[in-house]
């Protein structure tokens, strides 16, 4: 096992040097001592990890890498050229990191400096990724996308959880736009993928000490668009997926950044003609299903009940029927649902 993995990483290493030549498998094992097998084994290994790896018959193998740092000013040109969204987008300030702490809070930071600005910020890893109930979420880089929202809505405080069922929505649209895959949303605030988390996100709220009424909106969204080299850590593997189990030479991170901001935009900006809750509930995983319900009291998780899902009300709270016939409307912070 050991032996494979050094020469998975030499091969790696090796490939990387060359770059766009083509190396044969002889060549690779005669610069490292191993046998052509062992070329080979290595190289079906490093398939499987989901690197894209090109092998033409006489001429060898070479690895496909592009720059997958998004780019901004490609963000910005193709989300303004969407007519409907150009003009709120133009006011908007758009940031564009390699590595952070949290979008979500290097964006708070920004809200305290720039009062009453919309404003997103996009980075491609991030070192203390926050994910909901105080856990981390995994952002290594060159495998997802982290992006935050500002914006300042004239809303109260109960509608602040509203936002985080329209990013579910617009996001799920722009992901099937840009890669036709038929993506879904678990209520409240996953977006799954062939039976796995591929997406969460986190809205926080800033209020007035004054009047209690809602200052900022910081909706954060992480999505994982490859699996990461070394595959998901330990404790979230089991759940946790991706959308392309391949890197891809396109331009797709531009793309799909560009695309959400643009669809966010037209729930937010527009809701008579986008109306999220209707697309909410067209790709929501749960309706229909069978779940179990736990309540999540001091990070304890209880079981509350078996029950059938009927649907989605206008306060995006989950309809349910127990087994012994009740029925009640779900918040999202109150419970936890497991399609059973
Ligand atoms: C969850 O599923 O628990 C929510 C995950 C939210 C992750 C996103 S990534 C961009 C933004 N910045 C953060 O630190 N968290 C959110």
């Amino acid at each position: 096992m050991e032996e494979n993995k050094s020469t998975k990483s030499l091969v790696l290493n090796l490939l990387r040097k060359n770059g766009s030549r083509f190396t044969s498998g002889e060549e690779i094992a005669k610069e490292l001592f191993v046998t052509r097998a062992a070329v080979w084994k290595a190289i079906k290994t490093l398939e499987k990890n989901g690197y894209n790896i090109e092998a033409v018959t006489n001429k060898g193998y070479r690895i496909i890498e592009e720059n997958t740092l998004p780019d901004r000013d490609v963000i910005i040109a193709k989300a303004l050229s969407d007519a409907e969204v150009e003009p709120f987008l133009k006011n908007v300030d758009l940031m564009v990191y390699d590595r952070v702490d949290s979008t979500n809070d290097l964006i708070k930071t920004y809200a305290n400096e720039h009062p009453g600005q919309d404003a997103i910020i996009i980075a491609d890893s991030q070192t203390k990724g926050k994910g909901r109930r105080g856990r981390s979420f995994y952002s290594p880089e060159g495998t997802g996308m982290y992006m935050s929202f500002l914006i300042h809505p004239e809303v109260g405080l109960d509608k602040a959880m509203d936002f985080t069922c329209m990013i579910a929505e617009s996001t799920t649209r722009a992901i099937r736009k840009v890669t036709g895959l038929d993506v879904g949303i678990k209520w409240v605030n996953d977006i799954y993928y062939k039976g796995k988390k591929i997406s969460g996100i986190l809205t926080e709220a800033v209020t007035s000490l004054e009047d209690g009424s809602l200052t900022d909106v910081i909706i954060g969204i992480g999505i994982n668009l490859y699996e990461p080299y070394e595959g998901f850590p330990e404790d979230i593997k089991d759940k946790a997926g991706a959308l392309f189990a391949k890197r891809d030479g396109a331009n797709l991170k531009n793309n799909l950044y560009a695309a959400m901001i643009a669809e966010f935009y037209k729930d937010y900006m527009l809701p008579e003609k986008y109306p999220y809750l209707e697309g909410y509930r067209e790709n929501s995983i749960l309706i229909g299903s069978y779940v179990k319900i736990s309540s999540n009291l001091d990070n304890e998780r209880l079981t509350k009940g078996y029950a059938k899902v009927t649907g989605i009300d206008d306060d995006c709270r989950l309809l349910v029927k127990y087994d012994d016939g009740r029925e009640e409307a779900l918040f999202s912070g109150e419970v936890s649902v497991v399609k059973y």
